[in-house]
């Protein structure tokens, strides 16, 4: 795989995510999830890691936490089809539980080990504004430990001038059990994909509806 400048279309990085071994989660995953959505693309959004569905369809967010991207992204005025969306960790890290496989959460060394598809992706994608879904995402782009609570909903400026927005992931949403306290959450989450592509494309102005 060359170097993130120069940068190989995107179905040849879709072929190399699958034969990626550079942390141990590839064996027990069914297959590497890289990302999907327009190239390039001025808007990109970073999730966690596949979850079972993703794992099995080798797309990114098509389960329940896509269902409720997907919804946020319609109700924030953005089409996904000119969204790049993808992970910080490429591969599902699960935990077998009788029949079920349980989400474990990536740790340092995995996300900071699948930072190179993440570089490859951003120099192919070359966004003017990334979204990252939550912690780990945030951890994978800074380099550092994030609180989404501190950091999120600001934008930051990163070393290549491309901007930053923390926010939620939709996982975390989807957990709320309170439903106030969800519907807040879900609210938070539109506002900042509204925000985020506006700041993309200042042309096209925030039209968040914030109707869960
Ligand atoms: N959670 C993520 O972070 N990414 C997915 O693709 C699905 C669930």
């Amino acid at each position: 795989m060359p170097a993130p400048h120069r940068a190989p279309p995107i179905a040849d990085l879709w072929e190399e995510v699958q034969r990626c071994t550079r942390c141990p989660l590839y064996r027990d995953a069914t297959q590497g999830v890289a990302g999907e959505g327009g190239t390039p693309a001025a808007l990109m959004l970073v999730g966690e890691q596949p979850g079972d569905q993703e794992d099995r369809a080798g797309r990114p967010f098509v389960g329940p936490a896509g269902q409720i991207l997907d919804k946020a992204l319609t109700d924030a005025g953005v089409d996904r089809a000119r969204v790049f969306v993808t992970n910080a960790v490429k591969h599902f890290k699960n935990e077998p539980r009788g029949k079920r496989r349980l989400h474990r959460r990536p740790n340092t060394h995995e996300i900071d080990r699948c930072r190179w598809w993440l570089d490859h992706e951003i120099a192919i994608v070359r966004p003017k504004v990334i979204v990252a879904l939550g912690a780990t995402a945030a951890r994978s782009v800074l380099g550092r430990p994030v609180s989404v609570g501190r950091e999120r909903d600001a934008i930051h400026i990163l070393p290549d001038g491309t901007k930053l927005m923390i926010t939620l992931h939709p996982s975390y949403v989807l957990r709320l059990r309170d439903a106030p306290a969800r519907r807040a959450a879900y609210d938070q989450l539109v506002a900042a994909l509204g925000q985020a592509d506006a700041a993309a494309d200042p042309a096209r102005k925030a039209t968040t509806r914030l109707v869960a």
